[in-house]
């Protein structure tokens, strides 16, 4: 063994390779040549390729992006109940709470709910508290904008005290007083700024605040004070009204994202017709939206209406892809829209267009305006629906496709139309030839694997591909990805970086998950958080890696030997006991058993014309540390100081509210890259490098 590395050394060092460390070479075992052809650019990546999906689930919006912290605002999630609602009793007062229907005139408001203080005595007090979406986050020195519309018994003296408090009451972090509530309904508004310091009750949280706590507005003045409408807003990204939590959105501008798609998914059609992802309704003041239930079980507050879909892709410097509603829902088939049923809707898609779009001087541009946004926004994408191959919609998918098609391509030409179907609908016939088929998977480690080749022999004159959803996510077990499912994904994205002629766009789905008990619908998820702390997952960090680090055009790159697995080689996710004898579970190989050979290694190679860096984005999803031979032809130099990005680690690895940081990507220095240099990828691991011609 020792005979046969001294003499390896010998013959790499005879061919020019720059000599590396003999433990790597111990560890690495077989060396594999990566040529790669820096003179041979091949297809273009269009600068669209890494995007974003979203959709409410998961309470991705709601609990979730949204920055609202109260729960239940409007009191229409229940209607029986005033849930996340509850009374608060102190220093011996009684009250007690009743949903109402009191409509607050001009306004979408239904429902109130009131508080009945009439039995208190002189220094009692009692209150109506939101316990938020799994708690209200508190920060030290933070303002919070508190609203809401209230309205009292006549004689009613106030003032009524909002506050922030721990759950037990003993801790109040801000407070004010609001006083003088009349007997007609009026919105009232204060600002809630906590102290300096504010105890930090969570293990393990590096950031000092907490979620324990609630909101509340309580009086000690004798009467009945009813509510509607209950807000409470921290600080947002870029101070937005209405607008977005600001480390979520952190998170997601690190990514770098293209596109954003929205609103679903599921989310688009909706459980049935009436509540379809209806944008008219989710425009204007948030007192004006009537909201409605997401398929995924619960009420949607429309917070997250058209407009803050548009404002959030404006604040990441990426372009919307807009699913119009095209008259299918999660019903089973029960009603879909056709003919002239679907007309109205198809009206309300062209509206949809011009709302986004127009000039101030159309009707619905000049509604934007009105709605705060004067300039038009751009927008080059429209989806037709969603998974129409669902939900018995194919039947009807042409014609309906074809009235949307039809109308949008009149008025807008060079908007860009993209079908549901997916290009393994092998038989379906499009009467209008869609621009974009929409492809989505979800799928386990070795069909990850396996697809990195799918669009290898794609017909080059075939529709172009958006993949418009996809994830290594099987089995389909816990909140977020493990490393292993980051591997699959890392693999995958190597193939559609080299067909990205073909592929042109890609979205990972679902984006987001509230990981609190009860707050996720689907198994694995880009991003979790809590009400606090937000972190990615290893498949997070793969798409920050490779999306950051895009490249304007492929070239040619094969290794030499390429490492081969057999079935039982390919990384295993390891089962979370929970799924012990799921047939679902068997370490991310899916219910039928992978046969054949499976590459070991990948590779995206990319030039940015920019700055003519070669990037190169290799996967090693063996088990053993593998040295490569890296062998840059067509190119003068190379300069010798390089850098990149490695994630690598157990394969059952993953990031958590309290340990946001397990595993993330290392910088990686390269002091002797050249036109031909040695580099060892860790075993399990992806990474990304950048080499400098200039
Ligand atoms: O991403 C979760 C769901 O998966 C989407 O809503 C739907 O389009 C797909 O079936």
């Amino acid at each position: 063994m020792r005979i046969r590395v001294v003499f390896s050394l010998m013959v790499l060092a005879v061919a020019g390779f720059t000599a590396v460390s003999r433990s790597s070479f111990v560890a690495a075992q077989q060396p594999v040549t990566l040529t790669v052809r820096v003179d041979q650019p091949g297809v273009k990546i269009d600068p669209l390729f890494y995007g974003l999906m979203t959709e409410e689930i998961n309470y991705s919006y709601d609990g979730g992006l949204y920055a609202e912290l109260i729960r239940n605002r409007t009191f229409r999630d229940n209607p029986q109940n005033p849930v996340n609602w509850s009374v608060v009793k102190y220093d011996g007062g009684e009250g007690s709470i009743a949903l109402e229907n009191d409509p607050v005139p001009d306004t979408a408001l239904t429902a109130a709910l009131k508080l009945d203080a009439s039995s208190l005595k002189a220094k009692q007090r009692v209150g109506v508290a939101n316990e938020g979406y799994w708690g209200i986050p508190v920060k030290p020195d933070t303002p919070y904008r508190a609203s809401f519309y209230a309205k009292a018994s006549s004689g009613f003296k106030g003032p009524l005290t909002v506050a922030i408090e721990s759950n037990d009451g003993k801790t109040v972090h801000a407070k004010a007083n609001v006083g003088q509530i009349t007997s007609e309904w009026k919105k009232y508004t204060v600002t809630l700024r906590t102290g300096k310091q504010v105890p930090s009750q969570e293990v393990g949280r590096p950031d000092q605040g907490s979620t324990t706590n609630r909101f509340v507005i309580s009086t000690e003045t004798p009467g009945t004070v009813s509510f509607s409408l209950v807000s409470l807003f921290p600080p947002t990204y870029k101070n937005r009204a209405n607008g977005n939590r600001v480390d979520l959105m952190e998170l997601l501008v690190a990514m770098k994202p293209a596109f954003l798609r929205f609103p679903g998914g599921n989310y688009l059609e909706g459980p049935n017709y009436e509540n379809r992802f209806n944008w008219k309704e989710t425009i204007g003041p948030i007192e004006q939206r009537p909201t409605h239930m997401s398929p995924w079980r619960y009420r949607s507050s429309d917070g997250m209406g058209l407009l803050e879909f548009l404002h959030w892709a404006e604040d990441m410097n990426a372009e919307p892809i807009l699913g119009v509603y095209a008259g299918l829902h999660i019903d089973n088939g029960a009603r879909i829209l056709t003919g002239d049923a679907l007309k109205p809707h198809v009206q309300d898609a062209l509206d949809e267009i011009e709302y986004i779009t127009g000039g101030t001087d159309t009707t619905w541009g000049a509604r934007r305006a009105k709605d705060g946004h004067p300039k038009p926004f751009k927008l080059r994408f429209v989806e037709v629906g969603n998974e129409d191959w669902l939900n018995m919609g194919t039947a009807s998918y042409d014609s309906r496709f074809t009235m949307f098609y039809d109308a949008i391509k009149a008025k807008y030409p060079d908007i860009k139309i993209i079908s549901t179907m997916r290009s393994q609908d092998r038989n379906f016939v499009h009467s209008r030839k869609p621009d974009f088929l929409d492809d989505h998977f979800y799928i386990n480690i070795p069909t990850a694997l396996r697809q990195a080749h799918l669009y290898d022999n794609y017909d080059r004159n075939a529709t172009k591909i958006f993949v418009g959803e996809w994830a290594t996510n099987n089995p389909r077990v816990g909140d977020t990805p493990m490393m292993a499912f980051a591997l699959g994904d890392a693999a995958w994205l190597t193939g559609l970086e080299r067909n990205a002629d073909v592929a042109v766009m890609n979205c990972y789905a679902p984006l987001l998950v509230n990981v609190n008990p009860g707050g996720r619908q689907w198994a694995v998820n880009l991003i979790g958080y809590d009400a606090l702390i937000s972190f990615g997952s290893p498949s997070y960090y793969v798409q920050k890696m490779f999306s950051n680090n895009r490249g304007d055009v492929v070239l040619p790159a094969k290794f030499d030997p390429l490492p081969t697995l057999t079935p039982e080689e390919i990384p295993v996710a390891p089962q979370p006991p929970a799924a012990a004898g799921n047939n679902r579970g068997n370490g991310g190989r899916g219910p039928t058993p992978p046969t054949g050979t499976f590459d070991g290694l990948y590779v995206s190679a990319t030039r940015d014309n920019g700055n003519g860096d070669v990037i190169l984005k290799l996967v090693n999803v063996q088990v053993k540390a593998q040295l490569l031979q890296i062998d840059l032809q067509g190119v003068p130099t190379i300069k010798k100081d390089a850098s990149g990005e490695v994630i690598s680690g157990e394969l059952g690895a993953i990031n958590t509210v309290a340990q946001r940081l397990n595993i993330v990507p290392r910088q990686v220095t390269i002091r002797n890259a050249g036109t031909k240099f040695s580099y060892e990828l860790p075993q399990h691991s992806v990474s990304v490098i950048r080499l400098r011609t200039r």
